[in-house]
């Protein structure tokens, strides 16, 4: 069966603006966090405490966290790699933070300077600090279907990696099809072997991008195996650094579109999120790849 409500794990102010090569105002970004959290959202991942030569978008995260507007009842969360982010992270007042591994050898390389091994020790002072700071923990794993450099990847060296994430004391762990290519099948394959493990599928969350259009039907077919919480970003905005062939997330729009066709309750309001990618599209400078967002925009 489908869960009753979904809860929707907004990316679009950190996994959708990370890649902007144009540098967004900090004004902007938090009048942008402010509609969405308007527009109902309860979880809004806010920024990333890493180095700003890695991604010089998100290099304001102090000032960012500084003049956010929290609004009582939503998680603002933010990615934390290793200990010099825990804490900036921490100072700066945030109490839900994600750390972020690899599932393969090349991604770790290329997204956080490691082996798939070393990550796991980088991590490792992170989710303790959090913990007893009494912060929540994500763990992110990117690479879980398909790897630019490595080709698809074995369902069972993902699990592994996921474990090891868990293992560490995350709440959730979000399976990321980090470049879009995943396909529903697969999806339930994965789902199906974590379970094995003994992880139950309500403590995973899905990461679609939509490279080949497919994340939707991904994001049932993970729904129909027991996932109930999902990424992803207003507008479809979005793509990796250090993933050339990834474009945007899973937009906010398509996927509360299938819901509120499935009877599924968000608590987002569709016509807010429409207006404010629409909104964010004219700073960008560039019209929302999202097919709702423009059907609904008329
Ligand atoms: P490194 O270069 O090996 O580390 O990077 P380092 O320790 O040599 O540090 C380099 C410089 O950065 C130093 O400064 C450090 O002080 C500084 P310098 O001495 O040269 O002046 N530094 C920091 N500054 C601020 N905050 C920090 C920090 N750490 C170091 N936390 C490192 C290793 C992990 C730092 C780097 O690789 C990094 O920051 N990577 C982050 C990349 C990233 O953010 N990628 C996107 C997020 S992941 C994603 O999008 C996938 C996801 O959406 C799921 C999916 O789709 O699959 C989550
Ligand atoms: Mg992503």
């Amino acid at each position: 069966g489908l869960p009753t409500r979904v809860t929707i794990w907004e990316v679009g102010p950190r996994d959708g603006l990370q890649n902007e090569k144009t540098i967004v105002p900090v004004e902007v970004k938090l009048e942008f966090l402010d509609r969405l959290a308007e527009a109902g959202h309860s979880v809004l991942e806010a920024t990333s405490f890493v180095s700003p030569k890695w991604v010089p978008q998100l290099a304001d995260a102090e000032q960012l966290l500084d003049g956010l507007n929290r609004r009582p009842g939503v998680r603002y969360p933010v990615l934390v790699p290793n200990e010099r982010g825990l804490k900036r992270a921490l100072d700066a007042g945030c109490r839900d933070l994600a750390i972020f591994g690899s599932a393969t050898e090349t991604f770790a390389q290329r997204n956080l300077n490691s082996t798939v091994e070393d990550q796991f020790a980088m991590f490792e002072p992170v989710a303790a600090g959090a913990r007893e700071a009494g912060a929540t923990v994500r763990g992110y794993l990117s690479m879980c279907f398909g790897d630019p450099w490595e080709g698809p990847v074995p369902v069972e060296q993902v699990v592994r990696a996921g474990q090891r994430l868990l293992d560490l004391g995350c709440d959730q762990l979000s399976l990321g099809d980090t470049i879009g290519v995943a396909t529903a099948g697969h999806v339930e394959r994965l789902i199906a072997a974590f379970d094995e493990a003994g992880v139950a599928p309500g403590r995973l969350a899905v990461h679609f991008h939509d490279t080949y259009g497919q994340a939707l039907a991904n994001t049932l077919a993970a729904l129909r195996c027991g996932v109930s919480t999902v990424d992803s970003s207003a507008g479809g905005l979005g793509g990796c650094p250090y993933a050339e062939s990834a474009t945007g997330n899973l937009a906010t729009e398509d996927l509360l579109w299938m819901l509120e066709g499935l009877g599924i309750e968000t608590g987002v309001d569709l016509d807010a999120l429409v207006a404010t990618s629409r909104w964010m599209a004219e700073r960008l400078g560039r019209p929302s790849p999202s097919r709702v967002v423009r059907a609904l925009a008329g």
